[in-house]
């Protein structure tokens, strides 16, 4: 098993340092704990910036990083050691730990970051932190170039800058290494597996959540602690809202099932999506609707490779799907101008895709300049084109209502071209029949 090395994360920290203004100071804040009800809280998900940065997974820190000349310094800010505390709530690495495990420059106590933090904004000009950080954030900094003032009345310039880190680290998050590639080949692995297992154990009379338990049982198992997003089960219907999570359903012998799941594996994540009958066999309206989205998403994937267009893969799915749905008599005219005037978002309402990462969906801007981005070695993307034909439509022949379908994999940039991580998991309609057991 592939974790991200303290080297790697220094690297990122002395990447990071390179693209901020000498003279500034990088100011990150960890994720914070919610309480769930009752005095209990939600498991802790760290900050996938911060966790990009330092590898620390503790909340009630903040990592400073100030850009040398050549090399940067680091600082966390986080819990002391604390035996009653750790008696409870667990082990804390504590600054000693920080600096012996994280391989930061220096580390101190989160409760002298009032005294500290004025002392180390002196001389700098700009100051970087998350904008769309919390708003007590913005206060603290601002409560700190006071007191920094107060200390040093001629060194601070009177207006330091404020520029925004997500951003800088957005692009550094974009291109994989190939310590995260590995992680989510992992992710990808455990997710194939538990998308097999469901398609194994479905049958008509389960619930819906019955097969949730059966994927993120299969996560957990592997070590995957966590799914990536909430784990979205829909029967028939269910299948046409497109984040269904409330999973409560039973699963009728004649609807499809779509399930949209992936682990978290190492805080990297997968997703992924399979639409299958619920028993074993595809009806006739269910395989043609299928067969498009199939196709269409085998034409996405296929323009993925470097120097290609963000946009490449949702217009090749699009104009697969219009075709499809002339095909089937649901939209009716010329394919161009069905397409340019996006008659297909009636059926086809989201995007082929997003980045794939330390989040579901990942940072990075998709477009630069105004233009959209080129595809480099080393993104990671999902393909997720699908079809849904919402039940309440009464001028839609019956035998295509209800029917909701999405087929969705995780795609590596490659040198080459591009490698689908989640390929194991069976997506050709004899395949799925096979699985089930059914043919
Ligand atoms: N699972 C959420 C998505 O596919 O974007
Ligand atoms: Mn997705
Ligand atoms: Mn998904």
């Amino acid at each position: 098993m592939f974790k991200i090395s303290k080297i790697e994360f220094r690297r990122r920290r002395q990447l990071l340092s390179k693209a901020l203004s000498p003279n500034g100071i990088a100011i990150l804040p960890s994720g914070r704990e919610f309480e769930r009800n009752g005095g209990t809280n939600f498991p802790f998900r760290q900050n996938s910036d911060f966790y990009y940065l330092s590898g620390f997974d503790e909340p009630d820190a903040v990592l400073v990083i100030l850009p040398g000349e050549k090399r940067h310094k680091s600082i966390l800010f986080c819990r002391k050691r604390d035996p009653n505390r750790e008696l409870w709530d667990g082990i804390r690495s504590g600054p000693e730990g920080a600096i012996a495990d994280f391989g930061v420059g220096d580390a101190f106590p989160i409760d002298l970051i009032n005294e500290i933090l004025p002392k180390l904004l002196v001389g700098r000009s700009k100051i970087y932190y998350p904008f769309q950080g919390s708003f007590e954030l913005t206060k603290n900094i601002i409560d700190w170039i006071k007191i920094s003032r107060q200390m040093t009345l001629n060194k601070l310039p009177a207006q330091p800058d404020l520029g925004d880190i997500k951003s800088i680290i957005d692009e550094l998050r974009l291109v994989k290494s190939e310590a995260e590639v590995s992680l989510m080949r992992t992710a990808a692995r455990i997710t194939a597996a538990a998308h097999i297992r469901a398609m194994k154990v479905c049958e008509p009379g389960k619930f819906e959540y019955q097969l949730q338990a059966e994927i993120e049982h299969e996560f957990a198992l592997n070590g995957a602690r966590y799914p990536a997003y909430p784990s979205i089960v829909g029967g028939g219907k269910n299948g046409c809202i497109l984040h269904y999570i409330e999973n409560s359903d039973i699963l009728t012998e004649e609807d499809l099932v779509l399930i949209d799941a992936g682990c978290e594996f190492e805080h990297y994540a997968a997703d992924v999506t399979r639409t299958f009958p619920v028993s074993g066999v595809f009806n006739t309206a269910q395989r043609s609707v299928y067969e498009i989205v199939l196709n269409a998403q085998k034409a996405a994937i296929k323009q993925i490779r470097p120097g290609n267009s963000w946009n490449r893969p949702h217009t090749a799915a699009v104009r697969v799907i219009t075709r499809g749905l002339l095909d089937l008599g649901l939209l009716r005219g010329d394919l161009n101008r069905l397409i340019k005037a996006k008659a297909y978002m009636e059926f086809y309402m989201h995007r082929t895709g997003h980045w794939l990462g330390l989040d579901v969906h990942d940072s990075g801007d998709y477009k630069v300049n105004g233009r959209w981005r080129k595809f480099e070695p080393g993104m990671i993307l999902t393909v997720e084109p699908g079809i849904y034909i919402a039940h309440h439509k009464s001028n839609i022949a019956a035998r295509w209502r209800g029917i909701g379908i999405r087929i969705e994999d995780d795609v590596l940039v490659t040198d080459r071209g591009h490698e689908v991580l989640t390929e194991s998991v069976p997506k050709e309609l004899d395949e799925i029949e096979k699985i089930m057991g059914r043919s």
